[in-house]
């Protein structure tokens, strides 16, 4: 820490970071536009611009800009004395700047507006053309208005340079400069909805929420978890008039940071669909016709199912789940997931038990420094690690650039300095990916090979580490080589999970992971699993192994399935056999799907957006999400219907009733704190009188919310005075999302008050236990079957949103070309998987000969029908379904082409 002068003030601040993010940590205001706290600093906007002193003497000082400059021990700076300057540079920016702030929807927080009135300039004296451009289609997620455009460069900082993005840039003649797409076209990177956030104007904006726009101030909004995942990205939705409106990011430095995925961020249309189940209703058999049930009706109906067995869910909440449990009893409750989902989510329980690992979260992700991937398509299942993990290859640049003393917010000079020099990523997959151009190495084998590869990698690590035989020479080579850079390194990572339905590859990574650690220094770990609390389930099932299979086999005549789709989770021919078993099916869901469509009694359940609960993500953290409205009156949660305890009493049971739960009673704050809660609604609520002002101008009085800490109103304790509950972020002139930082620590730090939700377990092990290499078996077939994701459409409720729906596609499957050539396959034939039905299919260069990727989760294929191998044959009579989109796949999974 050094200690400098800034107006006469005395402020000590860390002379490793930039003098604009110390300002601004100070609490003070400085105005900006190109630096951002997660991608450093540039110095092309000329905003931040103050005077630094040469020493005592010097009165006149020189321009610097705050952002390029690092703070000197004893120095003497001035933001004031810079004033006319900054007054002058943004006078220029705003030359071609339209004036449609009215019409513009960036308008309630723009960065533009902010920093326009905060630098004083309030008087426009160019009457000259304005320069104007022409705007791209560029895809269902974003809209394009360069007139806006200030030229700050941010958008193609991060969507290239932090994102990787490739179909999308500057460009630039005489004194145009234009950013967009090469051609017009969907933007194909899975997190171009991070560019509304990122650009300061209104070039780029949220187009879903257009199609039913509001002002910003005017929605009602709540501190929510993204059910896109595991990883459990913190959002903020907002809703007006009983629809959910738009998603945005909600700043969690551990979980998410600044940035979304497309999934998490434009898959929550599903909340308004026409899909919803809106009423409950019931009937006598399957066979007879439903009829509506009042609340009170299918309330007593469902609690009156002595002796059912319950189904749960990983996309419910703990809350949900541990009702469902106490409402069956615990012998009679009953994993909603396959035995073997459920069986790799408990042994990743187990691995964070037991392992001397770090569970690594988004910050570990990015400060690592040797990487390996193991058989996990991180991209299409948990893509905001992707985005950390295309970071964690720049840490050798960074590490380059402390060896020369140079600051690593110098983000393009560092840039400049590495050029191609990463620090090394290592992908072991079935088939290539969308981080494949930051690897060192890609290597593509199956999973059962891959597991070989790894528990040899953990042998060369530590001799004690059960080993294999039969490894080729190329296999050995690669071998030594991933076990080098991992010990060579200050924070290995190894990164795998559920995806490709291996247990043994979850064995390999924790071996390795275990093999790494030495004594406090712990190896980051990693492991995705498939939902958003399919961990939370595991914890709850504890070591029962009553898995949806076993439910099946239950001989049970009365089941009541929570928010879960069966025909998702087993071969559709068993849940036909099982459903057809049933005397009596109960199912609460908020979607229609086929096993709802089955029931005698479907009960409206509300979404993530209209109830409150607890998810677990990847690492068991256990994180609280808030209902931002309430939903028609038939529509209750479905702790509602599984309970009549009151939600908090729910949280505290199910925390005390799972080992290591007790992090979770403690996720939401108080509400006796002054008896007030927090408001939904922000200071700048336009106001309920005029809301309705076509019907009375009267104030309708408030919904009440009896069963969380917040309030359906602008009354409370809003987030600057405690952001224990950090919900929209908002500070007198600061109207946009930058206004995080008067919220943070340290700008691009931990929030002050507001927790990062409760990591579960965290081991304490020291001990090295390894597991035994028992390898995967493999059926006969011709063609071994590979699950292939997609951020778009693999998510049951995600999926079923239009705009997500728009850049999705049909089930298919990808072959070598050898073995398309072998199949007599031409471009417009299908493939039958024998015993399963005909789907389109694509070539994909990187494939190993002999295996088949099958999309998982997309129409036209139920991916659980399928057994570890398959027999193919050309389709007959081919012709492809409508909605097969074979350049979706291509554009959004560009890599594995
Ligand atoms: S489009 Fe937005 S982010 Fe990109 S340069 Fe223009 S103003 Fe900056
Ligand atoms: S990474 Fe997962 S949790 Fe995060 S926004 Fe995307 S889908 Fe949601
Ligand atoms: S923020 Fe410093 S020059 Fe742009």
């Amino acid at each position: 820490m050094v200690k400098i002068t800034v107006d006469g003030k005395v402020l000590e601040v860390d002379e490793t970071k930039n003098l604009l993010e110390e300002i601004l940590s100070q609490g003070e205001d400085l105005p900006y536009f190109c630096w951002h706290p997660s991608m450093g600093s540039v110095g092309s906007c000329r905003q931040c611009a103050i005077i630094e002193y040469a020493n005592d003497e010097d009165e006149r000082g020189r321009l610097n800009m705050a952002c390029m400059t690092a703070p000197r021990d004893g120095a003497r700076y001035s933001i004031a004395k810079a004033a006319t300057f900054r007054a002058q540079a943004i006078e220029s920016i705003m030359i071609n700047h339209p004036h449609d702030c009215p019409v513009c929807e960036e308008g309630g927080e723009c960065h533009l507006q902010d920093m326009t009135v905060m630098s004083g300039h309030n008087y426009r004296r160019y009457d000259g053309n304005k320069k104007t451009h022409t705007n791209q289609y560029l895809g269902p997620f974003i809209n394009h208005e360069m007139n806006r455009c200030i030229t700050c460069y941010r958008c193609v900082r991060y969507y290239k340079d932090y994102a990787g993005g490739t179909d999308f840039g500057p460009q630039a003649s005489h004194d145009n400069t234009y950013f967009g797409r090469w051609q017009e076209g969907p933007l194909e990177s899975e997190f171009s909805g991070n560019l509304a956030e990122v650009c300061p104007t209104g070039v780029f904006t949220d187009k879903p929420f257009s199609k039913h726009y509001v002002r910003k101030w005017d929605l009602q909004t709540s501190p929510s978890i993204c059910v896109g995942c595991s990883v459990g990205c913190n959002i903020n939705p907002g809703e007006r008039y009983g629809t959910l409106r738009r998603v945005v990011n909600r700043f969690n430095d551990e979980v998410n940071g600044y940035f979304l995925c497309d999934r998490g961020r434009f898959g929550t249309g599903y909340v308004n669909s026409e899909d919803r189940i809106t009423v409950s209703m019931t009937r006598t058999s399957h066979t007879a016709d439903p009829v509506l049930a009042t609340t009170e009706a299918a309330r007593a109906q469902l609690q009156g199912m002595t002796g059912a067995i319950g189904i749960g869910s990983p996309r419910a909440s703990m809350e949900a789940n541990f009702a469902l449990r106490e409402m069956v009893g615990s012998d009679n409750f009953y994993a909603g997931v396959s035995a073997r989902e459920l069986g790799m989510a408990q042994q990743i329980l187990e691995i964070y038990r037991t392992r001397p690992v770090n569970i690594a979260n988004i910050k570990d992700i990015e400060a690592s420094d040797a990487v390996l991937i193991l058989g996990e398509d991180v991209t299409n299942t948990a893509a905001r690690l992707s985005l950390a993990l295309r970071q964690s290859v720049r840490n050798l640049g960074k590490q380059m650039a402390r060896d020369m003393k140079f600051p690593e917010w110098q983000d393009a000079a560092i840039r400049q300095l590495t050029m191609d020099r990463k620090s090394p990523l290592f992908i072991l997959s079935p088939h290539a990916t969308r981080l494949d151009d930051v690897a060192a190495t890609v290597h593509i084998s199956t999973a059962a090979e891959s597991a070989r590869i790894g528990f040899a990698i953990a042998t060369a690590i530590d001799g004690n580490a059960p080993g294999v035989t039969g490894l080729s020479p190329e296999e050995q080579s690669l071998v030594k080589t991933i076990a080098d850079a991992l010990k060579g390194a200050s924070q290995p990572l190894i990164v795998s999970g559920t995806g490709s339905l291996s247990p043994a590859l979850i064995d390999a990574a924790a071996n390795i992971a275990t093999a790494l650690s030495d004594g406090d220094k712990k190896a980051n770990l990693a492991l995705i699993a498939p939902e958003a609390n399919s961990l939370g389930l595991a914890m709850l099932m504890g070591e029962s192994d009553n898995s949806l299979d076993k439910a099946m086999a239950s001989g049970a005549k009365s089941a009541i399935v929570l928010e879960n789709d069966l025909y998702r989770r087993a071969s559709t021919s068993a849940i036909d056999a099982f459903i057809n078993s049933l005397d009596n099916l109960a199912v609460l869901d908020s979607l229609k799907h086929r096993t709802g469509e089955a029931a005698n009694l479907v009960l409206a359940s509300g979404t993530f957006a209209e109830t409150s609960g607890t998810y677990l993500n990847y690492e068991t953290r256990a994180q609280h999400f808030y209902s931002v409205y309430k939903p028609v009156e038939a529509i209750r949660s479905s702790v509602y219907w599984l309970s009549d305890k009151p939600l908090s009493e729910l949280t505290s049971a199910c925390a005390q009733a799972i080992s290591e739960g007790e992090g979770m009673a403690h996720l939401t704050p108080d509400h006796s704190l002054a008896n007030m809660r927090f408001p939904r609604q922000q200071h700048r609520y336009s106001g309920r009188t005029s809301m309705r002002a076509n019907i009375s101008v009267h104030e309708p009085k408030q919904e009440q919310d009896d069963e969380g800490i917040m309030s359906y109103s602008m009354e409370g304790i809003p987030a600057v005075k405690d952001a224990a509950v950090f919900n929209t972020p908002w500070v007198g002139g600061w109207n946009s999302n930058q206004s995080v930082f008067k919220f943070q620590s340290h700008t691009g730090g931990a929030l002050k008050q507001a927790g990062h939700g409760q990591v579960l377990i965290s081991s304490t092990a020291t001990d090295k236990q390894y597991s035994p290499f028992t390898g995967d078996t493999s059926e006969t077939g011709d063609y071994e079957v590979f699950p292939l994701y997609h951020l778009f459409g693999s998510e049951e409720l995600t999926g079923r949103t239009a705009t997500i729906q728009e850049k999705g596609t049909t089930a298919y499957v990808a072959l070598n070309p050898a073995d398309a050539d072998k199949l007599g396959l031409q471009e417009s034939d299908g493939v039958t998987l024998k015993g399963i039905g005909s789907v389109p299919y694509l070539v994909r260069s990187q494939i190993r000969s002999g295996t088949v990727g099958v999309a998982v989760g997309l129409e036209g294929l139920n991916f659980a029908d399928l057994d570890s191998s398959v027999s193919l044959e050309k389709a007959a009579d081919w012709q492809s379904p409508p909605q097969w989109r074979a350049a979706n796949v291509i554009a959004s999974d560009r890599g594995a082409i």
